[in-house]
């Protein structure tokens, strides 16, 4: 593939035999997220859990570390997100500790925090100490102006903020809208935080947020299969602004409410914010459920 486009393409995956699938139909990949739930669909822990095996903490932990050296086997080059076990109990010490251990796995890691207020006061501390950061579970605007509060002290560490698009379009809301307006509301900042799109379930969201040249889009490979039977060139060939005049049919005006935009400062301290979402909770719960249940829990 000789164009790519400005968008960062990223595969949202727990295993690697789709990271090499995802190249195949795309022709490369820019990097792959994880997360609790995705690595308890892998295939091999997948299997475990059907068959009643259950896994000690450690032995837990040595797959998925497994799992995230084999996928960069693949693309070398490419950032991986790596997510830490958080409950809501859990504090951001805690946070911290998983962080720079998983962070000495590979080189180019994103550590995936929950956009809570112990995530956040982790993603303070690991910015400072230059880790990267992907804060996930990111559902307003709100929460997108503490990331970026929380982290602008950031010296040499790449901060992701992943607005979940298909988790708000299940509770009535269109999702592609906070991404629109949280980049809207980075336009006036120092960009220190990039904007990924996750939760993209099908097409027209994964078409919709090319669209709107986000930094980055996470997809699962169906998505990506999807594109490739449009028979169309893959992203980046063909990305004529002509092909996008009316977006407007990709969005569903019908059963999704739109989310309006939001003045939000983005000059405040991060504990001013209003961060606490339902969806951030529920997501956080489970997350760890899956975990758990990996360990018999
Ligand atoms: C990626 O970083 C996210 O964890 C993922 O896109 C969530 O997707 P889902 O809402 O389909 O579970």
């Amino acid at each position: 593939m000789d164009k790519r486009p400005t968008t960062k393409l990223f595969l949202d995956s727990g295993n690697p035999t789709d990271t090499q699938k995802a190249i195949d139909l795309l022709g490369y990949l820019d990097g792959q997220t994880t997360n609790p739930s995705l690595v308890a669909q892998n295939p091999e822990i997948n299997m475990k859990l059907t068959n009643g095996t259950r896994l000690s903490e450690n032995e837990l932990l040595e797959e998925y570390r497994k799992i995230i050296q084999d996928i960069k086997k693949i693309i070398p080059e490419g950032s991986i997100s790596i997510e830490v076990y958080a409950d809501l109990e859990t504090k951001s010490e805690q946070m911290i500790k998983q962080a720079l251990e998983f962070n000495e796995w590979i080189e180019n890691a994103h550590i995936k925090l929950p956009t809570n207020k112990e995530g956040l006061i982790a993603a303070r501390e690991l910015s400072i100490s230059g880790v990267n950061l992907n804060m996930t579970l990111c559902f307003s605007q709100q929460q997108a102006a503490a990331v970026y509060s929380a982290t602008k002290v950031a010296s040499s560490s790449s901060v992701y903020v992943s607005p979940f698009i298909g988790r708000l379009d299940d509770i009535g809301l269109q999702g592609v809208d906070l991404i629109a307006n949280i980049k809207q509301m980075y336009e006036n900042s120092d960009h220190h935080v990039e904007l990924l799109a996750a939760s993209v379930r099908n097409i027209k969201q994964f078409l919709y947020c090319l669209y709107l040249q986000v930094d980055i889009i996470t997809a699962p490979l169906k998505v990506y299969e999807e594109w490739a039977k449009l028979n169309k060139t893959l992203p980046g060939i063909d990305l004529d602004p002509a092909q996008f005049m009316d977006m407007g049919e990709y969005l569903d005006t019908k059963h999704l409410q739109q989310m309006q935009y939001e003045e939000v400062d983005l000059n405040k301290s991060p504990e001013l914010y209003e961060i606490s979402h339902e969806l951030t909770t529920k997501g956080i719960v489970k997350f760890a459920q899956d975990w758990n249940a990996l360990l018999g829990k």
